[in-house]
């Protein structure tokens, strides 16, 4: 009953014309599944090309983060209405280098997804322990802070319409992926988060996405797992041939 959700985010990669060519490849090759949803996140400098090199396709655009006001002097932010302008559906919140680089907080997190949502943006909201948290035996505390901390007065309506994405640190662009049990575990135990806040309906019904060096060699066991969703897509989103393999999983 979910539908499974597979994104690429494009992080600081690709020129405007990489970009163009990139998302024309997996429009050609990826264009017309019906069967799944899938997502380019690229840059916002190409957000415009890329809506246009997928219009008339089934690929849908989403942006990297966006601020929580509608305008203003925030220098070198984008709001929610600039992103839905430029044709996006969805807009990633929270990823673990937006927490790590960029100084947001569980608390700026809940104010992007409250913002997203009111500007009719689906919020994939990102979480994921370090290693020394995952060492330290704490990976589930810190998902819980996390997830509790982001989804702050959110109501079940809205819970609806938000994916989150588990994505450990240490194996974002590491290689390491998460075995698929240790994946599915975490999904399973944010799952039970979202059913002691929403109700067993809701946490049935939420897409969550695993993101860490996700490639097409260990796609179909991720996805084959009960509480794998989607992907969020880094390095192997990159190259048209990796990411159609991901898309298609099997
Ligand atoms: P990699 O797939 O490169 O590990 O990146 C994952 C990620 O951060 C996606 O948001």
């Amino acid at each position: 009953m979910r539908r499974a959700l597979i994104a690429g985010n494009w992080k600081m990669y690709k020129t405007d014309a990489e970009a163009i060519e990139l998302a024309r490849g997996l429009a050609r090759e990826a264009g017309n599944l019906t069967d799944r949803d899938v997502l380019l996140c690229p840059p916002f400098t190409s957000l415009k090309s890329v809506s246009e090199a997928i219009a008339r396709t089934n690929v849908k655009l989403g942006g990297q983060t966006l601020h929580w006001e509608k305008e203003g002097a925030f220098t070198g932010m984008v709001s929610g209405p600039m992103l839905k302008s430029v044709g996006c559906s969805h807009v990633i919140i929270g990823h673990s280098e937006q927490r790590q680089f960029f100084g947001e907080t569980n608390e700026t997190v809940n104010k992007r997804v409250k913002a997203a949502l009111f500007h009719g943006l689906v919020p994939i909201m990102c979480v994921g322990e370090l290693l020394a948290e995952r060492e330290a035996g704490k990976a589930e505390a810190v998902v819980k802070e996390q997830v509790e901390g982001g989804l702050k007065s959110i109501t079940a309506e809205e819970m609806k319409k938000i994916v989150i994405a588990y994505e450990p640190v240490w194996a974002i662009g590491t290689g390491k992926t998460a075995t698929p049990d240790d994946a599915d575990n975490m999904h399973r135990f944010i799952r039970s988060l979202i059913a002691k806040m929403y109700g067993d309906a809701v946490a049935e019904g939420t897409i969550i996405q695993y993101g860490g060096s996700v490639k097409p060699e260990n796609v179909d066991e991720l996805m084959a797992k009960p509480n794998i969703d989607g992907a969020l897509v880094g390095g192997a989103s990159l190259k048209v041939d990796s990411f159609t393999r991901i898309v298609r999983f099997k």
